[in-house]
């Protein structure tokens, strides 16, 4: 399973570059927005500026709705690097223009996916990456794993090639939930994946080799 990290912000995706398991990036308009990020010649370098950093996949959304204007803002995001992933919406619009995209070779990531019918028609139009929304289907007291497991299992039986990239994650727990039922690549806050690294057994016992070692030393 590949990570992603789920922000704009340089500094934590550094941080999850050195930990050495960073696979990619996605972005989002709210989370530029959240970065400061304002206009098109700044939002473009922020976009190379994370793609220097993290050399694989990084998501760049259109804020396009029609047809056109996606296509446009595509062909114009996928110039800044090999690297931009074009995130599109699951409009009827987005699955044409997710199709003229992947038959001109530029990469695309179907967002605000939220059920296994949607799943189906990304896939058929040839999306690389699917993004589920996890912790938005958990809001509305669904169940955000069941969709990844409903969708692991179609994209199996029917051998889809589209990515399933788990989105919207809260939580560490999701990240294993998501793992073990067929998710392909897991993004998540920085927090999420370093709270994989906690068990106080391992705190525990550590304190405890290195404290053994001390007193056999005196
Ligand atoms: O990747 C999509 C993600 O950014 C949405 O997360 O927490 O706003 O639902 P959230």
């Amino acid at each position: 399973m590949k990570f992603f990290v789920d922000t704009a912000n340089l500094a934590q995706i550094k941080e999850a570059k050195d930990l050495g398991i960073l696979d990619g990036v996605t972005t989002n308009p709210s989370l530029m927005a959240k970065e400061g990020i304002k206009g098109k010649n700044n939002i473009f370098k922020h976009y190379a500026d994370i793609c220097s950093i993290v050399e694989g996949d990084v998501s760049a959304e259109v804020i396009s709705v029609d047809f056109e204007g996606m296509i446009k803002e595509a062909e114009e995001l996928a110039t800044i690097s090999p690297y931009i992933v074009v995130k599109i919406p699951m409009i009827k619009e987005g699955i044409k223009a997710i199709k003229y995209l992947s038959e001109k070779g530029i990469k695309t990531n179907c967002t605000l996916v939220f059920s296994a019918g949607q799943a189906i028609l990304a896939a058929k139009a040839g999306a690389t990456y699917l993004s589920p929304f996890i912790g938005r289907v958990n809001d509305i007291t669904w169940d955000g794993i069941e969709l990844i497991k409903e969708i692991a299992e179609v994209y199996s039986v029917q051998m889809f090639d589209t990515e399933i990239l788990a989105a919207s994650i809260r939580s560490p727990r999701q990240i294993v939930e998501c793992a073990k039922y067929g998710a392909d690549v897991v993004t998540s806050p920085l927090n999420s994946i370093l709270g994989l690294l906690r068990h106080p057994l391992t705190d525990v016992g550590l304190e405890k080799f290195l404290q053994d070692y001390r007193n056999s030393q005196k």
